[in-house]
């Protein structure tokens, strides 16, 4: 049985770095225990104007006070703050960037949701999506993952009945797959969209999408296809976040050989102009991007 920190220790990581993970990694199971006091919907809303649930509140203050706590990180970028929550007085030299509680609307539904995170080496949040250190995600569904890269190579690990995250699948290598989701209603699509969406239904593409972006990456990665969240009318800049979302989850698909881009470059190569700095988002196995980016250009 090889554990997660046997693992991270075979890595080239340096030990707060691999102590930083494993501290992240682990809040999964306070996080899971607080779903059932955490059920209903927080009558607040966040910096984007979407409601909270309560978990997504409680998720978010749980992990900036453990690591704040921690004294590894210098600062966080989180998608329930409207500012970054710095620690000068930080003895380590991290930033994470964070979705405390991806598919919030799914809470209630008891669908699979989870937790996305970013490690930046430096005190500054807001560096491109290629200058990751390491990428993570755990996904609260039937069992508890945990999708890990520190850029070499894409691992998963499952909680045991123990609470250690074990391996589960070493050096994943997304697919060329037929599965495709798309977020937005058809009817605000723009036209390179929908030509997109065409092309993957003519070419014998299954509909997947749950309304979890995490859970729904998470099929992408083992089957293989895309999902996106593409510019809608009125809205360029589509929904999901570069930096909570985006660039965590696109670094792990390169990582696993697949490519992320926002419709016509990839989007781990884009500056975040501000913490809230949304985008169209197409993500998945390769050849399938590159179709998406050749839509998007007619
Ligand atoms: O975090 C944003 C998010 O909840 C994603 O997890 C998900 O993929 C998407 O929004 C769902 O949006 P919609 O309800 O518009 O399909
Ligand atoms: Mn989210």
């Amino acid at each position: 049985m090889k554990t997660l920190r046997h693992y991270l220790d075979e890595t080239a990581c340096e030990e707060p770095l691999k102590d930083l993970i494993e501290l992240i990694a682990y809040q999964s199971i306070p996080i899971r225990d607080a779903f059932i006091d955490n059920q209903t919907y927080a009558d607040t809303e966040n910096v984007y104007g979407e409601e909270q649930a309560a978990l997504d509140k409680w998720a978010d203050q749980h992990i900036i006070s453990v690591l704040g706590e921690s004294g590894f990180v210098k600062a966080i970028a989180s998608e329930e703050q409207a500012d970054i929550v710095r620690f000068p007085d930080a003895y380590g030299d991290y930033s994470v960037v964070m979705d405390p509680l991806d598919g919030s609307s799914l809470i209630q539904v008891n669908l699979a949701v989870g937790t996305i995170i970013g490690i930046y080496r430096g005190g500054d949040p807001l560096q491109k999506g290629e200058d990751l250190a390491v990428a993570m995600y755990m996904l609260y569904g039937p069992m508890t993952v945990l999708a890990l890269t520190v850029g070499d190579g894409v691992f998963t690990f499952a909680m045991n009945s123990e609470g250690i995250f074990v391996l589960l699948k070493e050096d994943i290598q997304m697919p060329e797959g037929k599965l495709f989701g798309s977020g937005g209603l058809r009817n605000e699509w723009l036209p390179g969209h929908q030509d997109f969406i065409s092309l993957c239904e003519q070419s014998g593409g299954k509909l997947r999408y749950s309304g979890s972006f995490v859970a729904d990456f998470h099929q992408i990665l083992t089957y293989g296809g895309v999902y996106c969240y593409p510019a809608v009318v009125g809205k360029p800049e589509g929904k999901l976040r570069l930096v909570f979302e985006g660039n965590p989850i696109g670094f792990i698909a390169k990582q696993a050989g697949g490519a992320i881009s926002d419709g016509t470059q990839d989007l781990l190569t884009i500056l975040p102009e501000k913490p809230d700095h949304r985008t169209p988002i197409y993500v998945g196995s390769r050849k399938i991007i590159e179709s998406a980016e050749s839509c998007m250009k007619q």
